[in-house]
């Protein structure tokens, strides 16, 4: 397995796909390195190409206001990332080539951060990571236990900021998930049952 630096490395020489040629920084990631949970979005827009780092737009103001609400936050407790590393030119959706040529990296960065929980943010990181049918519609909030990881999708903050109407659906979806990230690191926080007389 390779260490986070050779990992950067090879992402900042990459030239799987035309994207690196276009983009004025690598976007590799940002957060705990030991985050229990990896937040994945599509690829980076304008300022995130820009400042080299993931969801630095409005849809990251209000993926960072959405972290609060359940208690977490780049700095503290997640990990966030992209299925593409660089701009797609107009912030087109990343092709499918796209896609695949990248996916090894994240791929990398998971086995090195190992989350319990992998949110997909969106449609093309649930149709890159979870099914490649995956309707957001349809199935938001439901979780799906891949490869020892328990991964569920739910609306990019950009589909967010175009229909208010979501923002509901959207809260449950947090919730759930503050939920499954309690349920599955209690185990391990708890202190051992304290010893009684008689
Ligand atoms: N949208 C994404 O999917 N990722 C970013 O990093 C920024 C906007």
């Amino acid at each position: 397995m390779v260490d986070w630096e050779t990992l950067r490395s090879a992402c900042e020489a990459c030239h799987r796909c035309p994207l690196g040629q276009t983009r004025t920084n690598l976007v590799f990631g940002v957060g705990n390195p030991e985050a229990e949970i990896l937040f994945v979005g599509e690829g980076p827009g304008e300022q995130e190409d820009l400042k080299g780092e993931p969801f630095v737009g409005k849809a990251g103001i209000l993926l960072d206001k959405m972290l609060a609400c359940i208690g977490l936050s780049r700095q503290e407790n997640v990990y966030i990332a992209n299925i593409v590393k660089c701009r797609p030119p107009h912030n087109r959706d990343p092709l499918p080539e796209e896609r695949f040529s990248c996916l090894p990296y994240l791929r990398e960065q998971t086995k090195l951060i190992r989350p319990k929980i992998i949110v997909c943010l969106g449609k093309v990181a649930a149709t890159t990571l979870i099914d490649p049918s995956f309707s957001i519609m349809r199935s938001h909030g439901v979780w799906y236990e891949r490869k020892g990881f328990w991964m569920i999708a739910t609306f990019h903050p950009a589909a967010l900021l175009r229909n208010e109407g979501l923002k509901r659906d959207a809260y449950a979806d947090l919730l759930r998930i503050r939920a499954k990230y309690e349920e599955l690191t209690s185990d391990s926080k708890k202190e051992p049952p304290a010893e009684t007389d008689g």
